[in-house]
């Protein structure tokens, strides 16, 4: 079901005084932030502001030292990347762990693969079966490949990106998190990536997309939201910010206000 635009939807997550420290280092301060599901977040910063410690505590790497986090309004635990996946959490980093010289199907299934008959070497895979359901969701996703069957190392950056994202809406995840997810790509390519964004959006997925770059952020964003030095300094309605805004919230020439959570 679509949510209108005039119903605000219950939130997806909720993250709340989240705290994380390395050592000395203190990594994220006391950071609150509601996810709404159908909402694109851009999450910005400079280097070491704290975006991949606050999204590898939604994906279970790390553990926060304090805070809570409410997930379709009941509180939980993230203890690990397991259980972030049980929530219906998908993390795409930037590295996307592909494996080269298997097929799309392979890799979207990887570790899921659909067994027609057997067990451990043993097993032969449905291939047919795979197959069809990759093109499904590529599909489903507005993803145009000449070949399924190409090795994903011949594809190219912006084809290995929609493999990884389709592989990770497999599942049919309720949060996707997508860090960096068009900092390897062609200029020619960012473009889809950003429509594939668009298109996860309507099929009322929640978005943590993070980005340097500002101008794909406010394509793509609903809101923005910007860390410094560990604390939440902005968190904006698109409408609300500018370029320059988010900029002077970022460097810290605007010390931050009271925002909303
Ligand atoms: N595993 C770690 N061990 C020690 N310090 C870390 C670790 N991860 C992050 N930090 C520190 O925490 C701060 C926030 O880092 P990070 O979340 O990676 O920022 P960002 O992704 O915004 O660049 C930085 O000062 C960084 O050096
Ligand atoms: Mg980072």
């Amino acid at each position: 079901m679509k949510t209108s635009d005039q119903i605000p939807s219950a939130p997806l997550a909720e993250i709340r005084g989240i705290s994380k420290r390395f050592g000395g280092v203190v990594a994220l301060d006391q950071v609150n932030l509601t996810i709404r599901p159908g909402e694109v977040i851009g999450l910005v910063g400079d280097n070491g502001a704290g975006k991949s410690t606050l999204i590898k505590i939604l994906s279970g790497a790390y553990l926060p030292d304090q805070g809570e986090i409410l997930f379709e309004g009941q509180s939980v635990q993230i203890r690990n990347p397991r259980s972030s996946k049980d929530l219906g959490i998908e993390t795409v980093y930037q590295d996307l762990a592909l494996v080269d010289t298997l097929d799309v199907p392979g890799n979207i299934f990887l570790g899921r693969e659909i067994v027609k008959f057997g067990f451990g070497p043993l097993r032969v895979l449905d291939k047919s079966q795979m197959a069809r359901e990759a093109e499904n969701i590529l599909q489903r996703l507005g993803i145009s490949l000449e070949s399924l069957q190409a090795e994903v190392g011949l594809l190219s950056g912006g084809q290995r990106q929609s493999v990884a994202i389709s592989r990770a809406i497999l599942t049919e995840p309720k949060l996707i998190i997508l860090d960096e997810p068009t900092a390897a790509l062609a200029v020619m390519e960012v473009g889809h990536v950003l429509e594939l964004v668009h298109n996860l959006r309507e099929h009322n997925i929640g978005l943590v997309f993070i980005s340097h770059v500002l101008q794909e952020v406010f394509e793509v964003a609903d809101r923005i939201v910007v860390l410094r030095k560990g604390r939440k300094v902005a968190d904006l309605v698109k409408e609300e910010a500018s370029i320059d805004l988010v900029v002077n919230y970022m460097v810290g020439k605007i010390e931050e206000k009271k925002t909303h959570a």
